[in-house]
Order: structure tokens, then sequence, then C-alpha cells
């Protein structure tokens, strides 16, 4: 008899956003900026902050809230796996951090640097784990703390970036069918040049000379990342439902890493989607790096939005560059309590 494959799926998803707004007025008093140009450039309205604390606060934040929701347990996780390109340090790794502070004792864990694709390359590394069978509860989580390494006088990016965290908890599917049924990453590494942090590093270790060239806050070269951007995710995101013969009014929902309405609208064109078929937050958090999936996901779940049997299509674009999509039907039941 032919074994049935083991597939893994999301059975919890929580998220945690700081209390402080960091809005477009407040922004027009730091730098020359309007609202206007803001809104209508990226479809932002604000951000939130976060004043005390790191990155592993916002993710411990997403995990308490994801037990809070689904009455799982994560005492008992077994791989612990933080998507984040603004650790608390260099090392330890925060999912060593974030997995002592949660108790899971017998976890092991390790951090994934893929910037704005991060979340999607650790949930498919986190399933990686559960297909083969070597463990059954992985927590994925992806939380960037991004105030902490933007540079508040640059108008090109201080407008864009926002602190947050969210995390799903993969188990086995108790019905194959269900979970993350297929996946597309990507990288190419010429878009190095176009989006970094060169300070700190062992190119560049931290000295007085890299600290007076502002080498410790990212760069972007905004209009090149946008024109590849744009293509890439709306690219990997149809390739997706077209390797499993999905068309438009197949998907229930895409869920695009949030770094620019724009980009998020050409990509639900190339995919033929309605636009009431897109989960949009950028306009309340901005850019949160690696948490926009899991945010947009934890979000729309709690509301009663995100139902079982969903086609919904995962879609990013970041630093790197790094890409890729991830086909999941939604296996969580609707949340007792919205
Ligand atoms: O998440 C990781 C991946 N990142 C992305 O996907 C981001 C991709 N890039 C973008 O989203 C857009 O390129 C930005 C939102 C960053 C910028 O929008 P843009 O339409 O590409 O603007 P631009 O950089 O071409 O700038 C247009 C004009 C320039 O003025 P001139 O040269 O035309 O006179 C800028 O100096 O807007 C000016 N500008 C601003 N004006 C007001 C740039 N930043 C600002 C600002 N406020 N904050």
């Amino acid at each position: 008899m032919k074994m049935k494959k083991r597939r893994a799926t999301i059975t919890a998803v929580g998220h945690f956003a700081p209390e402080k707004i960091l809005t477009n007025a407040d922004l027009e008093k730091m730098v020359d900026t309007n609202d206007e140009w803001i809104r209508t450039r990226t479809g932002i309205r604000e951000r939130r902050i976060l004043e005390h604390g790191a990155t592993s606060d916002l993710c411990i934040g997403a995990v308490e809230n994801l037990v809070a929701t689904s009455g799982k347990t994560v005492e008992d996780a077994e791989v612990v796996i933080v998507a984040t390109v603004t650790p608390d340090m260099f090392f330890p790794a925060t999912a060593c951090i974030v997995q002592e502070k949660i108790g899971a004792k017998k976890a092991w864990g390790f951090d994934v640097s893929a910037a704005c694709s991060g979340f999607l390359y650790s949930l498919v590394l986190g399933a990686q784990f559960i297909e083969s069978g070597s463990y059954s509860k992985v927590l994925v989580i992806g939380a960037d703390k991004m105030s902490s390494i933007v540079d508040y006088t640059d108008r090109n990016t201080c407008i864009l970036f926002g602190d947050a965290g969210g995390a799903v908890l993969l188990e086995p599917s108790e019905d194959p069918g269900y979970g993350l049924l297929d996946h597309r990453l990507y990288s190419d590494g010429t878009g190095g040049d176009y989006l970094y942090m060169k300070g700190g590093g062992s190119l560049n270790p931290a000295s007085h000379q890299t600290v007076d060239n502002k080498m410790h806050y990212i760069f972007q070269d905004g209009k090149a990342v946008f024109k590849v951007a744009v293509i890439g995710m709306a690219e990997v995101s149809a390739e997706v439902m077209e390797r499993n013969g999905l068309k438009g009014e197949d998907v229930a929902w895409l869920v695009p890493h949030q770094a620019n309405q724009r980009i998020i609208d050409a990509t639900a064109d190339r995919m033929g989607l309605d636009r009431a078929k897109v989960m949009i937050n950028i306009d309340k958090y901005g850019n949160t790096t690696a948490a926009t999936i899991p945010l947009c996901l934890s979000e729309w779940w709690q509301c009663g939005k995100l139902k079982r049997g969903q086609n919904i299509v995962l879609s990013s674009f970041g630093a790197g560059y790094t890409w890729g999509a991830v086909l999941v039907k939604w296996s969580l039941a609707n949340p007792s309590k919205p």
C-alpha cells in the first residue's frame, strides 16, 4: 500500500504590534516629507514602534497571542525558527532567547536571515522537518524591530518601516489535502547592491568610522528594488498557481509581503485576483520585514475572514534579493471567540 505524504499545516497563529504609533504627520516633523506623498507612493499611514525591548520581545508577544487564541501549548515545541534581520544580538540566536523565554526546554532552534522573505523561507524549512517525520511541533516566527536600524533623518527609508512580530505553529496535518501544498523560493545575490546594512558585520566591523558613515542603518535604492520586486512577486505567485492548476477564482486570499501597495496591486493583477481578496494592513503597520505575512494571517484569522478549506497564496520579495510564494490550503477552523 502506498504511504500517504505527511504534510505540515498551520494549527495556530498569533501576532504582536507594539502600542506606540508613528504617523505620517509625526514624520512630517522629522524629515522633508508629507502624508500625501507617503500614502500615494506606498499606502502607509502609520507604523508601530517598540520603545523598550528587542526583537525577542516581539516574538514573545506573538507567541503569547498564539497561545491565548488557540489554547495550544508551546513548552513542548521541538523546533523554534526565528526569521529576522534585527536579531537581539549577532549571537546567541534570537531563537535560543525565545526558546528559553517560552520554556520550550526540549526544543532546538536557529535564526533565518532572508529579510522580507524570511518568514516564507522559515515556513518552508519548518514544514520539511514535519514532512520528513523528524519533528511534529515547530514554531515559526517572523519578527523585526526595524526602528533599531532605521535612520530617522533619511526620508527614503524612515517612512517605510515599523516593528512587529507574528508566529505560527506547524504540526502534521490530519488530512494531507490541507496545509502547505507547494512552494517556490528564489534568491539572487546581485540584489545585494540595492538593499543592505553594511556596518557591523565581518566586512565592516563596528568602529567610529562605520558609525560616522551611518553604516549601521538600512540603505535602499528604492527605485531599483521596486522594478525587480514588482515583477518577482507577481511572477512567483502566478508560478505557484499555474503549477497547481489554480485560476484567480480558486484562490481565496493573497497574503503578500507589505512593502508597497503598488507592488501588491501588481501581484494581484498578475494572479487575476479581485482586490477584495488581498490582505492589506500596510496602512497600519508599514513594512515590518519578516513579520508582515504572519501579522496578516493572524489578523485575518482572528476576525473570522480566513476559513478552513480556502486556498491562500503567501508571497514575498526582499533584500538579497530573496523571493518566493507558498500555497496553503487553510486548515484552521474559525476562532470560537473572534
Ligand atoms: O521590503 C523589501 C523590498 N523593498 C521594496 O519592495 C521597496 C521597493 N521600492 C518602493 O517601494 C519605492 O521605490 C519607494 C516607496 C521606496 C519610493 O517610491 P518611488 O515612487 O520609487 O519614489 P522615488 O524614490 O523614485 O522618488 C520620487 C521622488 C524623488 O524626487 P525627485 O528626484 O523626483 O525630485 C524623491 O527625492 O520623491 C522624492 N522622495 C520623497 N518625497 C517626499 C523620496 N522619498 C520621499 C519622501 N517624501 N519620503
